[in-house]
């Protein structure tokens, strides 16, 4: 059994960040999106894995994630030329795959579910393909399917006006390699994408075994701003421990499950958990309310945050509102005068999205 992660993709919903980086690179509770993932894989005893890269993104990602030793896994990185579809990550994948049975799991996914018991009913029951699904609240949003009380798939429709069920496609599939030959008949969609449900969907016309399995516990695809959020918010409150290495003050208090790195300084400030701070950060008369995370070598001086994730290098001085529900750059410089302001001076990037209330 194999793995493919897909990290290449064009990250339009979570600009202006995917301009600069790779969205799977985006940290959930201080880490990397994209390594829930391989950690997930590898729990489940694959350790043969291949990522999909853009020519954009992709040394950033090779890079930072390494070889794999880090996760016990062999990684092959495989760049796909432009993002034209899941199904076209799976094609350019084909030499690495040859003909092994494999995990598709989109690299900006984020699933409580483990995989192991989803691979078992794939082997026991001989399958070409198994999708999981997951309840959702809009499933005009998403992939639905519908399914039949063995648990058959027997239809999926990309974000339908009228959806025949409420189960949405998760961003993880098994395949047999019999996958190939249905994605080399597809032709692309009216947006110009090889879809991976027009290539399923082959499988089920032709009577091959799809079946889907719904899993229990949460699902995120993180490539919004708010999903970011609610996927920090969850991963803080049900993973993190309390591991204070840097150094805090007497004036500060710690209060909950709080995580702060080596070398990074707490000075006269109050922390309330679930948070966690990054290393060789500087944090002086702060509050830092719940479900934030601070990545490394980030500045935060005079300020006021919660429900929220500042990304590394980052800048915050001196702003006199407390800062809620915000995701903040890497490098990014945030500063307010120290009296209310007069004027407001900004540099602003395309697509950066600025409120002040
Ligand atoms: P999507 O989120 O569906 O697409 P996207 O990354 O282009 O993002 P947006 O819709 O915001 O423009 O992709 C799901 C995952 O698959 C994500 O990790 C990117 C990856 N991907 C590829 O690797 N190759 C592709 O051709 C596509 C479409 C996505």
């Amino acid at each position: 059994m194999k793995a493919i992660i897909l990290s290449g993709g064009k990250g339009t919903r979570l600009r202006p960040l995917t301009y600069t980086g790779a969205k799977q690179l985006v940290p959930v509770a201080n880490k990397p999106i994209l390594w829930y993932g391989i950690e997930s894989i590898v729990a489940a005893g694959i350790t043969e894995i291949g990522i999909i890269i853009s020519p954009e993104t992709g040394e950033e990602v090779k890079t930072k994630t390494g070889d794999g030793e880090q996760f016990g896994a062999k990684i092959t990185y495989i760049v796909q030329e432009s993002p034209a579809g899941l199904a076209h990550a799976v094609k350019i994948a084909q030499p690495f795959l040859g003909d092994s049975p494999f995990v598709m799991y989109l690299g900006d996914n984020l699933v409580q579910s483990e995989l192991d018991l989803f691979l078992e009913q794939f082997h026991a029951a001989n399958l070409d393909a198994l999708t999981l699904l997951c309840p959702v609240a809009n499933p005009s949003a998403f992939g639905v399917a519908k399914v039949d009380e063995q648990g058959r798939l027997l239809q999926l429709v990309e974000k339908p006006k009228d959806p025949p069920s409420n189960l949405a496609l998760v961003g993880i599939y098994i395949f047999s390699p019999v996958i190939h030959d249905a994605i080399a008949a597809i032709q692309p969609s009216p947006r110009g994408e090889l879809e991976i449900t027009d290539a399923i969907q082959m499988l089920i016309d032709q009577q091959k075994s799809v079946e889907a399995r719904q899993i229990r516990g949460w699902w995120l695809d993180t490539g919004k701003k708010d999903d970011l959020l609610e996927a920090n918010r969850i991963i803080l409150d049900t993973c993190l421990q309390t591991n204070l290495q840097g150094e805090v003050d007497e004036q500060s208090q710690i209060i909950g499950r709080v995580e702060i790195g080596t070398g990074s300084k707490v000075i006269n400030c109050t922390i309330r958990g679930p948070v966690t701070i990054g290393k060789d950060c500087h944090l002086e008369n702060c509050f830092i309310g719940p479900y934030s995370s601070i990545s490394d070598q980030v500045t935060l001086i005079n300020a006021d945050l919660e429900h929220s994730v500042i990304l590394k290098g980052a800048t915050v001085e001196g702003i006199h509102h407390r800062i809620v529900d915000s995701v903040i750059g890497r490098r990014a410089h945030l500063k307010e005068a120290p009296r209310r302001p007069k004027a407001l001076r900004f540099m602003i990037g395309d697509d950066c999205q600025i409120e002040l209330n």
